[in-house]
């Protein structure tokens, strides 16, 4: 293993990723395992060891931190594997290297605490195994949230935030560009498996869905990477959440580049570091225009002098220099290949020289753009400063005090808890209860332009701002790639239109769905709604179901041709029924008409009149006033015209009785009888009315009920059994009359009236029968026009059987219009 040892009074122990990836050796059990060899180091990471030297040398050149004390370190690196690092802790607190559980064997100082690793995955067994010991360790890059949880990690702190906010980032950041059907790759092991699920739980509180979710590692196989890249290729998602360390996808990126797989928007977690130096050029072109969330971070002044003053001198005092040398000029330091395990030899590798400039790739080498981690680690370095004077420099009165040979790591995880801490340039921070800072980030875009990596900060992420503040990203400086040029999409089905709604499909996520139309009277006028909605009462939906319009108002108008028809047909029949009253009146004096009751025959003539008038009342829109004149008007009118109809037949039939018998019922011939039966019939009519009115007089009402798309105005007859009286009061009268002149039919005399009233009523009654189903079976305004067309057809039946022959007479046989003729009395001597 190697480790480095910058000596001091005190030390810290760091637990570093340098090399990006490890050799599997097979283990047989055999032969005696051997240890896991690293390869692919990688200068990045190497900066966060340079970091904590870049505040180690700080802290010792510093004045008043630290004052004559000396504070030293020992590194060790843990190359991306758990087991690795659980050997570098247990080496670091045995202080050989190999480890000896339980033994301090430092020799000249105390290692009061550790600082790192980067990763989630790394950190978790160290600070395990930490936690045991009460000894003190701060991450520099560290983010999952299980990490939070003191009862299993009481010694554990950090320089970042946890990535509890980072959920809540990522799902906002989706939200902001509408994407609702995302895919997922998360790193196969707790920390991915722990950190996917908060991802996901925070996705899909959203509405939003996660069309796949996939594991990656750096262990995998090429044919399991594959498989991986297929179904990216196959899904619908365009954007795909990373979470993921960094080393594990670069196989992925290759794969996804070699297959064709470009175009696809990656939405990076704050564990992926973005580390141009670590991937190929093709993985590069994979990665274009991602987005990603990266930890604040501030500036570090003299940093980078501090990095030119880097030098392979035999003398210096940079850890793991010659490795540096080595990749970041090509060479080798042997002659024989590289002394970084695994790496492939050529034989055209120079010698490294100590006399090259690295001045001028320090840029470039080191990523200074984003001191991400690097900043953190170089934290970590200021903490346990901070830290360690308070704890030694203060009063002998404190009992917190401690001695620099006899400090206890619990003393220094006591004091790092609650000694606030700043580097020279930078805000005062302290550890929340939880070891944690607070989180804010930076969301930066990925943009390889003339085959140049950069890295531009598009936004932050600050949940402690403002609501409506949290997130803020300029959108217009994400170039996205060469795929979309503007906002991808990215979604199962396309959304719904305004008039649609979604159902969801049967086993599949809710973003997945079929837009269906909303059934009528029902709209949406939104996208994607998930219900429809119901129209007011008197609206109904257009065809496209996105608009309620009004429905349509019916009534039997004297606008529409039924209306005019039957006004027509109303007014014709009263003119007619009019003419033949000024008939009658005009030859009054004439037998046919003397022999027929005058007064009741004039009686006839007018209500007949007004019946036909009456239509009138029923056609047009229904109002207070109409629907009470209707019902009103027509009984009443009806119930006279049929009373004269009856008291004419009485006054017939009584006629021909008074006349054989020679009897006293004589003088009960006088107009008293006509007058006393119309008069009672009009009496119980006006009564069943008035009661009609006083419990429940008809009123106007709007009906939706027997056609959703309209509103028909009509007249409520209120209780129907008032309505139903009324008629059947009619229906009585007309029965009584054809019944007495059914009787009286044969009586004789050619100017009878028996037979023609006994034709009429049949007309009569026949109307009124058909009537009653044919108002049951309509509806709306045809109700209206069939109660219309009966009225008429009962008046103009009266009109025709009673009045008609006696016009003809009058009209076109005038020579029969005498006395003899009539014969009434010869007839009665025979
Ligand atoms: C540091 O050492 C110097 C010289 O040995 C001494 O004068 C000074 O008081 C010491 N300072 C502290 C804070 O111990
Ligand atoms: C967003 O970025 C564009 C392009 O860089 C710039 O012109 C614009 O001012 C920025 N908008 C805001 C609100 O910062
Ligand atoms: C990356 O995307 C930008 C913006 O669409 C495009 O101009 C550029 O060519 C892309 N780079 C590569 C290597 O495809
Ligand atoms: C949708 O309909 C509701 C209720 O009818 C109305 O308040 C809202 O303004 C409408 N929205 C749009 C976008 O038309």
């Amino acid at each position: 293993m190697d480790t480095f040892t910058q000596p001091g009074d005190i030390l810290v122990g760091g637990i570093f990723l340098v090399y990006s990836g490890y050799n599997f050796p097979s283990v047989k059990f055999q032969e005696m395992p051997k240890p896991i060899s690293c390869k692919g180091f990688h200068i990045r990471y190497y900066r966060d060891v340079l970091g904590l030297k870049f505040a180690v040398d700080e802290i010792n050149n510093s004045p008043d931190l630290l004052p004559n004390i000396t504070l030293g370190f020992i590194l060790v690196e843990s190359c991306m594997s758990e087991l690795r690092a659980s050997e570098s802790v247990m080496s670091l607190l045995s202080g050989v290297e190999n480890p000896v559980p339980q033994y301090n064997c430092h020799k000249t100082s105390n290692m009061v605490g550790i600082v790192g690793d980067m990763a989630s995955a790394l950190s978790l067994p160290i600070a395990r195994i930490l936690g045991v010991h009460h000894f003190p360790q701060i991450s520099h890059g560290a983010s999952s949230s299980a990490l939070s949880n003191k009862v299993n990690f009481p010694s554990f702190l950090r320089t970042v935030s946890s990535n509890m906010f980072q959920n809540i980032a990522l799902s906002q950041l989706i939200n902001l560009f509408g994407w609702t059907w995302v895919g997922m790759l998360i790193v196969d092991n707790d920390v991915g498996e722990q950190g996917g699920r908060a991802i996901r739980a925070e996705i899909e509180k959203n509405g939003r869905c996660v069309a796949f979710s996939e594991k990656i590692h750096l262990s995998y196989s090429k044919k399991k990477i594959l498989r991986v890249v297929e179904i990216i290729r196959q899904s619908s998602a365009n954007v795909i959440i990373l979470h993921s360390t960094e080393p594990h996808v670069m196989a992925l990126f290759d794969a996804l580049f070699d297959e064709g797989v470009i175009g696809k928007i990656f939405i990076s977690s704050v564990s992926f570091t973005i580390t141009p130096g670590l991937f190929s050029r093709k993985a590069w072109k994979v990665l274009n225009g991602t987005v990603g969330l990266m930890p604040k971070t501030r500036p570090m002044p003299g940093f980078e002098s501090f990095l030119q003053s880097l030098h392979p001198a035999s003398n210096s005092t940079y850890p793991f220099i010659k490795l540096f040398w080595e990749t970041a000029f090509h060479c080798s330091w042997s002659g024989e290949g590289m002394q970084e395990t695994g790496a492939t030899s050529t034989n055209n590798q120079s010698l490294c020289t100590e006399n090259v400039d690295l001045k001028m790739k320090i840029p470039e080498l080191f990523e200074i753009y984003d001191l991400s981690y690097t900043y953190h680690a170089y934290l970590a370095g200021y903490a346990y400063a901070h830290a360690l004077h308070a704890l030694l420099m203060c009063q002998p009165a404190d009992r917190t005090c401690a001695n620099i040979s006899s400090i206890q790591p619990w003393q220094v995880l006591y004091s790092l808890k609650k000694t606030p801490f700043r580097p020279p340039s930078g805000d005062t921070i302290t550890f929340d209860g939880n070891g944690d800072v607070s989180a804010s980030y930076d969301i930066v875009t990925i943009r390889i332009v003339n085959g140049e990596f950069q890295l531009v900060t598009v936004g932050t992420f600050n949940p402690d701002a403002k609501a409506g503040h949290v997130i803020d990203v300029n959108t217009s400086q994400i170039l996205w790639n060469e795929r979309f040029s503007k906002v991808p999409q990215s979604y199962c089905s396309d959304s719904c239109p305004p008039g649609y709604r979604k159902v969801a499909r049967q086993g599949q996520p809710s973003c997945c769905f079929d837009c269906v139309l909303c059934s009528a009277g029902d709209i949406t006028n939104i996208t994607d709604a998930a219900e429809c909605l119901r129209c007011p009462r008197d609206q109904w939906s257009n065809e496209e179901r996105n608009q309620c319009i009004p429905k349509i108002v019916e009534f039997l108008s004297y606008q529409e041709p039924l209306g005019i028809m039957l006004v027509l047909i109303a007014t014709g029949s009263s003119i007619l029924a009019l003419g033949i009253l000024l008939l009658f009146i005009r030859f009054r004096e004439t037998p046919v008409i003397k022999a027929t009751n005058r007064e009741l025959s004039y009686i006839l003539l007018v209500s007949l009149i007004l019946c036909f008038l009456c239509c009138l009342v029923f056609i047009g829109q229904p109002s207070t006033i109409t629907c009470l004149l209707r019902q009103t008007f027509f009984s009443l009118i009806f119930s006279i015209s049929l009373s004269s109809v009856l008291a004419k037949t009485i006054m017939v039939v009584l006629a021909f009785k008074t006349i054989t018998l020679n009897s006293p019922l004589r003088k009960w011939l006088g107009p008293t009888i006509p007058r006393s039966i119309v008069g009672l019939c009009s009496v119980l009519q006006i009564s069943i009315c008035s009661a009609w009115f006083h419990r429940s007089p008809p009123f106007p009402t709007m009906n939706t009920e027997i056609a959703n798309y309209k509103i028909i105005l009509e007249c409520n007859e209120g209780q129907k059994v008032f309505f139903y009286l009324s008629l059947g009061f009619l229906g009585f009268l007309a029965m009584i009359s054809f019944l007495v002149a059914f009787l009286g039919r044969n009586l004789p005399g050619s100017f009878n009236e028996a037979k023609l009233i006994t034709f009429s009523m049949l007309v009569f009654c026949s109307v009124w029968i058909s009537f009653i189903p044919a108002y049951l079976s309509t509806s709306g305004k045809y109700t209206v026009a069939v109660q219309i067309f009966a009225i008429l057809a009962s008046s103009a039946g009266l009109l025709s059987c009673i009045f008609l022959p006696k016009c003809y007479i009058i009209l076109l046989r005038p020579e029969r219009n005498n006395r003899q003729f009539l014969g009434v009395n010869k007839d009665l001597r025979h």
